[in-house]
């Protein structure tokens, strides 16, 4: 039947999204599947049954799309779609939830405060600086790309970043930096593939390290020890297990100063375009991105 691949969307994440969504598909009709383009702000998901849609691959970022908004409807509408169900999305989608279960769990992620809007006027910005080792990082809890992200080491820069990172989100995420490499941990299936390593010149791994720039380097494999690289795929695993993540998705993670691994996040729907890291972790155990499209699609959930 007709698949439907649902991009764009609203969020500020709609340009990489538009690219996930070409990208897909492409791969899906290079594999024989009758997909068409689907983009979300231009048509409403409602009329998905009334035009023949059998199915939906998502590859739709951020906010409506990323967070079980999307899910929700579909679930209503019985359309069958890719990835992780309503629960798993809207947690995997706020930082600072996801960050509390991880915690509560046992399971090693950066020291954090959460501040919201209101509280963010009469923070104690010196006190919470020093309390979290006097570098952070400032991040809009449900966001994705990097999106309203900054780095802050001193208290006007910190109070500046939370203001603007208050613009994307009533909540904020204020993390302890950790200063080491940054990995990253495809999910398909049961399975972890192939840990990537990110090195970006710049200070962060950030949208346009991401997305713009030829400066970021990927090493895949990753040059881990067999141990490690076997540790970090286990702790991928359990962190996508802990949001109740199924299907696809990634898992970002990044060394404090003594080299143990942080967790950062998870992504229900991670990107997707040429550029895009759980691609290159496929290509690194041999499958194509059209051999990877066809498989999530195969793994729809209702
Ligand atoms: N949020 C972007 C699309 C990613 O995680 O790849
Ligand atoms: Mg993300």
């Amino acid at each position: 039947g007709k698949v439907a691949v649902l991009a764009g969307g609203f969020s500020a994440e709609r340009e990489v999204s538009l690219r996930s969504g070409d990208a897909v598909l492409k791969g899906l009709l290079e594999e024989g599947v009758d997909a068409h383009f689907y983009d979300t702000a231009e048509q409403s998901l409602l009329q998905l049954p009334e035009l023949g849609f059998r199915r939906a691959f998502i590859a739709l970022h951020g906010r409506g799309g990323e967070d079980g908004h999307t899910q929700a409807v579909l679930s209503a509408l019985q359309v069958p779609y890719t990835g992780s169900g309503v629960m798993a999305c809207a947690l995997a989608m706020d930082k600072a939830r996801t960050k509390y279960l991880w915690t509560g769990m046992g399971l090693p992620t950066a020291a954090s405060q959460v501040v919201n809007r209101e509280q963010s006027k009469t923070l104690d910005y010196a006190a919470l600086l020093k309390k979290l080792g006097g570098k952070v990082m400032v991040k809009p809890s449900q966001e994705g790309s990097s999106v309203g992200m900054a780095q802050a080491s001193d208290v006007t820069v910190l109070a500046q970043a939370v203001t603007d990172a208050a613009r994307y989100d009533d909540d904020v995420l204020i993390e302890q930096w950790l200063p080491g490499e940054e990995y990253t941990v495809a999910i398909l299936g049961e399975e972890a593939l192939p840990t990537i390593r990110v090195r970006t010149p710049h200070e962060f791994y950030d949208y346009a390290a991401k997305y713009e720039d030829n400066t970021t380097e990927y090493l895949c494999p990753a040059g881990l020890s067999e141990e490690a690289e076997q540790e970090v795929r286990e702790l991928a695993l359990k962190a996508f297990a802990a949001v109740g993540g199924s299907g696809w998705g990634r898992v970002d993670l990044k060394q404090d100063a003594q080299g143990a691994m942080q967790l950062l996040e998870v992504n229900t729907v991670p990107g997707m375009t040429v550029k895009s890291l759980v691609p290159m972790a496929a290509k690194q155990q041999g499958m194509s991105f059209a051999q990877l499209v066809v498989r999530i699609l195969a793994d729809t959930r209702e």
